[in-house]
């Protein structure tokens, strides 16, 4: 699905140096769903009535810079940028690209947009109180239009019809997975999940 927002022609001069950038980190794949990320994520502002589309697309854009860095590079950066992974963290790669990629989006980039940073930092574990923006991106990246796994047309339903009910399927799903491959659950996702429930 296209969407009928445009850029600035500043903003779209920036749009195609990010893009110059994703393509020399990313593989072709997660290039593409970068691309399909800030579709969906500026989609869901749209509907949501989240204002700055702008930022709804670069953050889409530009979440997982370093998805495709090595296992040293994140150590590198995790070090030369002084963050301490928690023990949950350091046990799973997989997490590591949302941090890593604030630290490069921010000592690398200049960016300095701490509602855009702050969303792609919990994009991959949620957290209670979450901004209007890192929810749409949190569920932009379960809905992206390259996206195929079991379950994903339900969440696309649930993302047009509701967040609240679309953020408790995601999380539902991501801590389901994680329970049945027997892999540590972030506290930063189960307090998003309970205070789902406790909002009930
Ligand atoms: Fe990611
Ligand atoms: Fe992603």
């Amino acid at each position: 699905m296209s969407t009928t927002f445009t850029l600035t022609p500043d903003e779209q001069r920036l749009a195609e140096q990010y893009k110059t950038e994703l393509q020399k980190r990313l593989k072709p794949k997660r290039y593409r769903h970068s691309l399909c990320v800030a579709d969906a994520a500026v989609r869901l502002a749209q509907q949501y009535g989240y204002p700055d589309l702008s930022k709804a697309y670069f953050a889409g854009l530009l979440h997982d810079i370093t998805k495709n860095d090595s296992e040293q590079q994140h150590k590198s950066r995790m070090q030369q940028y002084g963050y301490q992974p928690s023990d949950i963290e350091a046990g799973q790669e997989k997490l590591w690209h949302a941090k890593t990629g604030v630290l490069v989006l921010e000592h690398e980039f200049g960016i300095t947009d701490r509602e855009l940073l702050t969303a792609i930092r919990y994009h991959t574990t949620a957290r209670a109180g979450m901004t209007p923006l890192e929810e749409i991106l949190y569920l932009a990246d379960f809905i992206s239009d390259d996206r195929d796994y079991d379950g994903v047309q339900e969440m696309r339903q649930a993302a047009a019809q509701d967040k609240q009910t679309a953020m408790e399927i995601a999380l539902c799903f991501t801590i389901t997975d994680l329970v049945e491959r027997r892999k540590p659950i972030h506290p930063d996702t189960l307090d998003a999940y309970n205070e789902l429930c406790i909002k009930e």
